[in-house]
């Protein structure tokens, strides 16, 4: 269908382009202030209106205010240009258009007005700002038996990690499209806009403001540098040609360890374990399943040397479990401080140091940790409230140990531990 044919002229921005030609089921256009979503959000409208002849779809706003304010007029705005002759009816709310099609204006305020009819269409501008509740009634609206395309979309800043970011990045399913935009990409605005942004609501704030990406607007990321294209990579698996290791988080519930690998100047987490009240036992249980017969060096929170969740007389600690299990043991005398842990990953996931860091797209708790793991006031304490820290925690002994900003002692257990454990038997 060409915006053309309807007499609507309209030059799409790279992203623009990527939205409209999504056939998705379910697309949003992510992106910062002023990116070009409403615009993009009521062409997208016109598209299927046309697609969807005669048939009815919906736009929806998160509140009267916005959908008087900005999207209906918008809307109006593409159609009076482009000399389209419709019909408003206002104690409705319903636009008819000359092809026989039409849009109902609603706002999610009150969801009860969202039920009602089947749909061809529904697209939710600003839908970030809408409950989970509302997009779960409008999506189940979209079933009209005569559509040429069902389709859902979307228009927003992102709102932090919300239910948008579940359902559209997070659970990475199928018929689901995110396609981001920069507030600098749009063209049409002023040049000095976005850098007037970034000045108003500071570095960390511009990145979901003007670069349209998910951040904890609430505080800093701890791991700030990471982010999914450059961090993340499908197909990552254990490769028998190298070296095993595991990173280990004890002090927790549940049990955290990450399996990674360094090669070719990276270092790869290539699976992960999490298992709920638990102990070292099961931990190692559950690590041997599935790599049986391979060598496995650990690297577990230092704590672990005096402390036992396995309770057993033959093991006088978790890395004694660890060693019985048959893992190599590696950790340092005492707990690195926070800083030090931190700024050693940091480094390598800003590639700037001696190996970059990826991980596997199967690795989702792993993803989760980097991408939320957030500072408690100010940038010394990490916060524990939503336990989005565990992951990270355990890949940072890893790390911290092998690639520490400043040399560690290093204390090797394992002779130690064999030793140790000779004489329990
Ligand atoms: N492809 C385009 N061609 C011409 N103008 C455009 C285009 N895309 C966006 N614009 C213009 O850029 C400005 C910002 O666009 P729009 O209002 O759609 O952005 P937005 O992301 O919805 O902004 P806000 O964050 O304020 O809701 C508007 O004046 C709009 O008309
Ligand atoms: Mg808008």
């Amino acid at each position: 269908m060409s915006f053309r044919r309807l007499g609507i002229k309209y030059r799409m921005l790279p992203a623009q382009a990527a939205f409209h030609r999504s056939r998705s089921k379910y697309k949003a256009y992510v992106g910062g202030y002023g990116s070009g979503k409403t615009y993009a959000g009521c062409h997208e409208a016109i598209r299927l209106s046309v697609i969807n002849r005669g048939l009815p779809g919906m736009v929806v706003a998160p509140t009267y205010g916005m959908l008087e304010d900005a999207t209906l007029p918008a809307f109006l705005e593409i159609l009076d240009r482009a000399g389209i002759a419709y019909k408003w009816r206002r104690s409705s709310a319903n636009l008819m258009l000359p092809w026989g099609s039409k849009v109902m204006f609603r706002s999610a305020d009150s969801p009860e007005h969202l039920k009602g009819p089947s749909l061809a269409w529904v697209g939710i501008d600003e839908g970030a700002m809408v409950s989970r509740a509302a997009w779960e009634v409008l999506i189940s609206r979209i079933r009209h038996p005569e559509a040429g395309r069902l389709q859902a979309f979307i228009t927003t800043t992102p709102e932090g990690y919300n239910w948008l970011f579940e359902e559209f990045v997070e659970k990475r399913k199928k018929r689901y499209r995110l396609i981001s935009a920069s507030t600098r990409e749009n063209i049409y605005l002023p040049p000095e806009y976005a850098e007037d942004l970034v000045e108003a609501y500071g570095a960390n704030l511009a990145r979901q403001y003007v670069s349209g990406e998910f951040v904890n607007p609430v505080a800093g990321r701890v791991y700030d540098a990471f982010s999914r294209e450059r961090h993340v990579r499908d197909g990552l698996e254990y490769a028998p040609a190298y070296p095993l290791s595991m990173a280990v988080d004890f002090n927790v519930d549940p049990l955290h360890a990450a399996l990674i690998q360094v090669a070719d100047g990276e270092v790869r987490i290539v699976d992960e374990v999490v298992i709920r009240s638990s102990n070292t036992w099961e931990l190692c249980e559950a690590v041997r399943g599935r790599y049986r017969h391979i060598p496995i060096t650990a690297y577990p929170d230092p704590t672990g040397r005096a402390r036992k969740t396995a309770g057993t007389p033959e093991a006088p600690s978790d890395f004694a479990v660890l060693s019985l299990n048959g893992f190599t043991v590696r950790a340092r005398n005492s707990s690195p401080s926070v800083r030090d842990r931190v700024n050693a990953v940091n480094r390598i996931l800003a590639g700037g140091g001696p190996a970059r860091l990826v991980i596997s797209s199967a690795c989702r708790e792993s993803i989760r940790s980097f991408e939320r793991t957030c500072w408690k006031d100010g940038l010394s304490v990490i916060d524990k409230s939503h336990g989005d820290e565990h992951m990270t925690d355990a890949v940072g002994y890893f790390i911290e140990y092998e690639f520490p900003v400043r040399a560690p002692q290093r204390v090797e257990y394992e002779g130690f531990l064999r030793r140790a454990v000779r004489r329990c038997f």
